[in-house]
């Protein structure tokens, strides 16, 4: 979503903003901007669309500054306009705040400021910001209490950074519910939305918490919280490498992502399965695995792709552990008064660590007393920190806007939870030594599914014309579905459905004709039969069918118009292969029709507003 980016120290800033901001590029936005202070003076250069545009424009004015804020915007209040674009400023165009997140209570605060004379030029809550803080400046407050005040009047959320002529050594930052970073220099520092936008220049980083506001100079920093408390913040030495964020040779962040599945997978479960006892071992539940184990019920909380991850999660879970399992969309499980009773575990499944929706929903069962588990990828993210344990899943940094192997991690993560639980329960040791060395040859199993790039890249030249499809899977398989249907959907803005296969028949099936193509998961397992008896449905209807079937399986040729054959596994691993080629599908076709395969339209890597 939005990204922030600041610098103080000796050197220019202009082009350690821009390339900040590139590194933000991910994230999705739709205009971008910075302002830099220099001998008491100041200058704002934003515009609509890429960063490149806006480096082009800077090029040509030779701006020389040490201190500097960046911003790209990907609009909330207001339309993606160069006026709307950050920073905002206030009246006298000396003081400029970039801001993530939403000031719920703006339209309050605005209607007080116009009162006392501010006006509004754009359309943003964001706006609200400046001249609030001109407002405290002109009472004769500092900068720093300027802003602490300020943010003791908003309700909402903020990531912000903010610079002022009249006291041109500083940034100010502070954090609520949209995260950021301090980067620590030599002689220089860095704020930032997210550590890849600084990581070229420090690997020392300090993350802020929700309520703290920091003061950084270009040699130190001290940070308070917003109700004006001393704190101590800790610097953390990051290990991600700029090459682990580079595309790796690969023409998009998606295929790259998509290919690193059987190194991100193994790293998933590295040093995590415990062979000889047919368990796992998860150093960051250590503390709470009996209490995990003695749960009443479990509840999944997340959003999109890991909502699938989730739904996968149930099935394994109930299979093994006996254990209840709900799934929730995190947005429904927010805002409906859901019953969370004594014994419950409820775990928050999230790549980014900061999807706004299920940083909510963990905020509001922790306050109801469940247990509080966060499966994140990204290490120190909101929902890592405010879980009350939890697991990584080690994938890596995830850029492309698709989730792809942040799936298949969460995928091996829920299996080594459902493992620790189980063998805690009721599973024998020799079954959870077959699950353990099954779950051990996923990531070569992976590998030899993407050798059939090309050939799924054939069929893709056949389908990518289509205007529906239809993804239909039984039992582990039916979240897979509806996984493949929002790969497509997402990035090639084909409209696509998943459907747990016999339900086709009670709907569905009315749209099958010659032009639907379905795509059927459809490996040899206890479902088999009944899966091949609705693609013979499909068949007579004449709807296209391409199926994701067993190397062994050779029958299935006759029936359907393309095959993709994939190693076998036991039916609760079996999603970490069968989603493979519906990625690579999804991926062949967006990138056939011409379009934008890692920055889709009007979506965004990270959703933290609602
Ligand atoms: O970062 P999170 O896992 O919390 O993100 C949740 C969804 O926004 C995300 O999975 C989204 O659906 C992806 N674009 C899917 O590819």
């Amino acid at each position: 979503m939005c990204g922030i980016v600041g610098y103080i120290g000796d050197k220019n800033c202009v082009p350690i903003l821009i390339n900040g901001l590139k590194r933000l590029e991910y994230r999705g936005y739709d205009s971008a901007g910075i302002a830099v202070i220099f001998d008491h003076n100041s200058q704002i250069v934003k515009n609509k669309g890429k960063v490149s545009l806006l480096e082009d424009k800077l090029e040509s004015l030779h701006l020389f500054s040490n201190l500097g804020i960046g911003h790209t915007r990907w609009a909330t209040h207001g339309i993606p306009n160069e006026l709307n674009a950050h920073p905002h400023f206030n009246s006298e165009k000396n003081l400029y705040v970039i801001h993530n997140g939403i000031i719920e209570n703006y339209q309050t605060l605005k209607k007080g400021l116009q009162k006392l004379g501010y006006e509004f030029i754009t359309q943003t809550d964001s706006e609200v910001l400046p001249h609030l803080i001109d407002s405290f400046l002109k009472k004769g407050n500092s900068l720093f209490k300027s802003v602490q005040l300020s943010l003791n009047e908003v309700e909402g959320t903020y990531g912000i950074a903010v610079v002022y002529e009249k006291e041109p050594d500083k940034i100010i930052a502070a954090r609520k519910g949209s995260p950021l970073v301090l980067g620590i220099g030599e002689n220089e520092n860095f704020v930032a939305s997210d550590v890849s936008a600084i990581l070229s220049h420090t690997k020392q980083i300090v993350y802020l918490e929700d309520g703290d506001i920091i003061q950084v100079f270009k040699d130190h920093f001290s940070a308070k919280t917003i109700l004006d408390k001393d704190i101590e913040k800790e610097i953390h030495e990051i290990t991600m490498t700029l090459d682990e964020i580079d595309k790796g040779g690969y023409s998009h962040f998606m295929l790259k992502e998509i290919m690193e599945q059987p190194e991100s997978v193994r790293n998933s479960m590295r040093g995590r399965i415990l062979f000889d006892e047919g368990t796992s071992k998860l150093g960051g539940l250590e503390n709470v695995a009996e209490a995990l184990a003695a749960s009443n019920r479990i509840i999944i909380s997340a959003c999109g792709t890991s909502w699938h991850a989730g739904l996968v999660g149930k099935y394994m879970l109930e299979q093994f552990t006996r254990i209840p399992t709900e799934v929730e969309y995190a947005s429904e499980f927010r805002y409906r008064n859901p019953i969370i009773n004594k014994g419950d575990t409820i775990f928050f499944i999230s790549q980014s660590g900061e999807t706004a929706d299920t940083l909510a929903s963990l905020k509001e069962s922790k306050m109801r007393g469940a247990l509080a588990l966060g499966i994140c990828n990204v290490v120190g993210s909101s929902i890592a920190r405010e879980s009350n344990a939890g697991v990584y899943t080690h994938a890596g940094p995830e850029i492309g806007v698709a989730s792809t192997k942040a799936f298949t991690s969460q995928l091996v993560v829920l299996s080594l939870i459902t493992l620790l639980i189980a063998r805690k329960k009721y599973m024998s040791i020799v079954d959870g030594k077959s699950i353990a060395e099954e779950l051990s040859k996923i990531p070569d199993k992976i590998a030899e599914i993407l050798k059939l790039n090309d050939q799924i890249e054939e069929i893709a030249e056949v389908f990518k014309e289509a205007k529906n499809f239809l993804y239909l899977g039984r039992g582990y398989n039916f979240p897979v579905a509806l996984e493949g249907a929002l790969k497509l959907k997402e990035i090639s803005y084909i409209h696509a459905e998943g459907y747990p296969a016999a339900e086709m028949k009670h709907g569905p099936i009315a749209l099958i004709d010659e032009n639907m193509p379905a795509v059927f998961i459809a490996p040899k397992d206890s479902t088999y039969d009944k899966i091949i008896s609705n693609i013979q449905e499909v068949k007579a209807r004449r709807g296209k069918i391409i199926a994701v079937a067993s190397q062994c399986d050779n029958e299935i040729d006759k029936i359907v118009d393309y095959t993709i054959k994939i190693p076998d596994t036991i039916r609760i691993l079996m999603p970490l292969l069968t989603v493979i080629p519906l990625q690579l599908l999804a991926y062949h076709i967006a990138v056939k029709k011409g379009l934008n395969v890692d920055q889709p339209r009007n979506l965004a890597k990270s959703v933290t507003v609602e």
